[in-house]
């Protein structure tokens, strides 16, 4: 694992943004994969206010709350559409169906999407409880794109974005850990305190279901970018 801390979280997007820009000028990275959250949205200003052409490539996200439709204000395709591919052209761009009846069709569907385009560059947050995606402690290693029961403990951290607690999905659709590891080159960014615990555990911790994101030390090529807070404890 390559470990770079930064002044702040400015400044680490502005690095992570030269590994994606490299990438796609030498026509390396033809598919990126994209997170939501607070953590990835200085880097897609950063997309957003390059002369960066992404018109020829595709994104494939990692997750979607199970019953929010797309054009949902909580929903991730809101977020997606609100914060880079309505300022950026993308060639294509998929998530989960929020809204999909069948919910082991939807899950099959989307590992179809992955093996169709597979993933050059994978942008990753992580979760207090060192999740990836929605894949909570305990998910076993293997598994593919599933539909995930969220703990008390994410349904907690992300209510914020919700007028009322009862309106935060109990489910999500995510890619699976298996999805994710297949991924040729993965970024993960981390910023402020509360994340420091989950980086600790993440670089220096045995690799355990226990913490999702340690099975990132078993991948080849993995880069993690953090702000000095959330290095504190390394
Ligand atoms: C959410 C998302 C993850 C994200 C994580 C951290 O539950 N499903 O993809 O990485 O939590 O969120 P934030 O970046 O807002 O701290």
């Amino acid at each position: 694992m390559n470990i770079i801390v930064k002044e702040n979280k400015a400044e680490a997007s502005k690095e992570a943004f030269q590994i994606f820009e490299k990438a796609i000028k030498a026509g390396e990275a033809k598919t990126l994969g994209l997170a939501t959250g607070s953590t990835p949205t200085d880097l897609y200003k950063e997309f957003v206010n390059s002369d960066l052409d992404t018109s020829d490539i595709v994104s494939v996200n990692l997750d979607e709350y199970v019953g929010l439709a797309a054009d949902d204000p909580n929903s991730y395709h809101f977020y997606m559409n609100d914060v880079l591919f309505s300022k950026k052209k993308f060639k294509e761009s998929y998530l989960p169906d929020g809204l999909a009846k069948d919910a082991d069709a939807e899950c099959a569907r989307y590992e179809q999407v992955l093996a169709d385009h597979p993933i050059d560059i994978q942008v990753l947050g992580i979760g207090t409880n060192a999740h990836i995606g929605f894949n909570e402690p305990g998910t076993p290693f293997e598994t593919p794109t599933h539909k995930v029961l969220l703990t008390d403990s994410t349904r907690e951290s992300n209510k914020i974005y919700f007028e009322r607690e009862e309106d935060v999905p109990t489910h999500a659709y995510s890619m699976g850990i298996k999805s994710i590891m297949g991924a040729k080159k993965i970024v993960l960014l981390a910023f402020g305190e509360n994340k420091a615990q989950a980086i600790k555990d993440t670089v220096e911790g045995k690799v355990d279901e226990s913490v999702p994101a340690s099975v990132l030390q078993n991948h080849p090529d993995v880069t993690i970018i953090v702000d000095k807070a959330a290095a504190s404890l390394l």
